[in-house]
């Protein structure tokens, strides 16, 4: 297609200036409100088209200097170039938005920022190309590798693995071979899970990897399956201060500022309520904090190894008499109103999908205090909704950027009857 003018009006939801030009709608990626710009038209997307920044002609007021020198070859990150006030304005806007959608309009509060270099756990991919091998995240919308150096967004110690993960990785893979690597900052050092069939005789290579890269735990990741292969010192993470070990390739929150901004909500939401349900618990990053802190939790969550691992860390912490954790499928079989008398705070956390047959029947119950964790506002905003068509009243939701510079949003909430 033709190149075309036009001026940014505003970010849709996935953080691509919308261009509106006689020709149509354009998606631009990498620009911001106000940035008049050269764009060529590609495929349809939605009620546009996407397309492909050729030149900011002139800069849009909220434009900045995009800190990474990765910043558009890496699609990691799609939102740099905008001014930190803007991008919080917006990302606080998704929600709103979301919630809006759902006729809903409660008090959302300001972002919250985690500081830079905070993510602890990151996905990258490895690719064997005939110099070497490429280590980094893939180019937006491609499988080609971007061969990462330096991160704005990642815990300084996983910048520092790649070097050597490249060399220790180079001999043990064929030219054209690509692996995922599933790499976790904890206090005992870095849990890397690398995937991928690997034959039986790069098996004692592998636990030579580790002893090199001087890594924590080393596990094995196939379709279904997750196996340590070495493991030189218990991987550990903390919830309230009580120590975890969790599964290899478990679920974390990325950002343990995030993480710890979420608790916090989380802890006031809950306040002196002492039967709590933790729904979507994982190894317990809100279970342990709200047992530590007097409760008795009633922990769920359709992961076993997730569950072991909080069960023991419970045990050993002290908790044991406080936590009861449970494998339990919340989608089949969510909890029903007998299971929910005399709760008096409940907890939920669920996955991008939301907690739809959960929430249904929450809406229905009597418990006092609802408190919500969630990586999706539009998701989010339907259970909300079914909770206040149930007499709920949907007190604040409180975004935090867990995903720094991307069009993903995180956010707390509390309902209350
Ligand atoms: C966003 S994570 C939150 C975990 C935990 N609250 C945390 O902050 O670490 C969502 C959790 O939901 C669990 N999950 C996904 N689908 C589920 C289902 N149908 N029933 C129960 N748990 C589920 C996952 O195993 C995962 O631990």
């Amino acid at each position: 297609m033709r190149e075309v003018e036009g001026v940014v009006g505003r970010l849709g939801g996935r953080g691509d200036g919308v261009v509106d030009t006689d020709r149509g709608r354009f998606y631009v990626p990498y620009t911001v409100p106000g940035d008049r710009v050269r764009i060529a038209g590609g495929k349809a997307r939605g009620d546009g088209f996407a397309a492909d920044l050729r030149e900011v002609m002139a800069p849009g007021p909220d434009r900045v200097e995009p800190g990474c020198q990765h910043f558009h070859a890496c699609g990691g990150c799609t939102l740099q170039q905008l001014a930190p006030v803007a991008y919080g304005d917006w990302k606080r806007d998704l929600v709103v938005q979301a919630l809006a959608r759902r006729d809903l309009a409660p008090a959302v509060a300001p972002l919250f920022h985690p500081p830079p270099h905070d993510r602890r756990r990151a996905e990258f991919v490895a690719r064997r190309v005939p110099k070497g091998v490429l280590l980094g995240f893939h180019e937006r919308e491609s499988l080609r590798v971007v061969d990462v150096a330096d991160c704005l967004v990642l815990n300084p110690a996983l910048v520092a693995l790649l070097p050597g993960l490249r060399a220790a990785l180079k001999p043990m893979m064929a030219t054209g071979d690509a692996i995922d690597v599933h790499a976790t900052v904890t206090e005992s050092g870095i849990d890397l899970v690398l995937s991928g069939t690997w034959p039986r005789e790069t098996l004692p290579g592998l636990s030579a990897l580790a002893d090199e890269l001087d890594l924590a735990r080393l596990s094995l990741r196939g379709r279904g399956w997750v196996e340590p292969v070495a493991v030189r010192r218990t991987p550990v993470v903390r919830f309230g201060g009580i120590g975890v070990t969790p599964p290899p390739a478990g679920f974390l929150q990325a950002s343990p500022a995030a993480e710890q901004a979420l608790t916090g909500l989380v802890r006031d939401f809950v306040g002196a309520a002492r039967h709590v349900v933790d729904l979507y618990a994982g190894c317990g990053t809100f279970t342990l904090p709200l047992a530590a802190g007097g409760a008795v939790v009633r922990a769920y969550d359709d992961a076993a190894p997730a569950i072991g691992a909080l069960t023991l860390a419970a045990g050993q912490g002290g908790l044991g008499g406080r936590v009861k954790a449970e494998v339990r499928d919340l989608s089949r079989r969510p909890l029903d109103l007998p299971e929910l008398k005399k709760v008096e705070a409940v907890l939920f956390d669920p996955p991008r999908a939301g907690a739809r047959e959960q929430t249904a029947l929450l809406a229905k119950s009597d418990v006092p205090v609802v408190a919500a964790v969630s990586c999706d506002p539009s998701s989010f905003a339907r259970d909300a909704r079914l909770l206040v068509d149930g007499g709920y009243r949907l007190e604040s939701v409180h975004p935090v950027d867990q995903f720094p510079h991307t069009g993903h949003v995180e956010l707390a909430a509390v309902f209350r009857r």
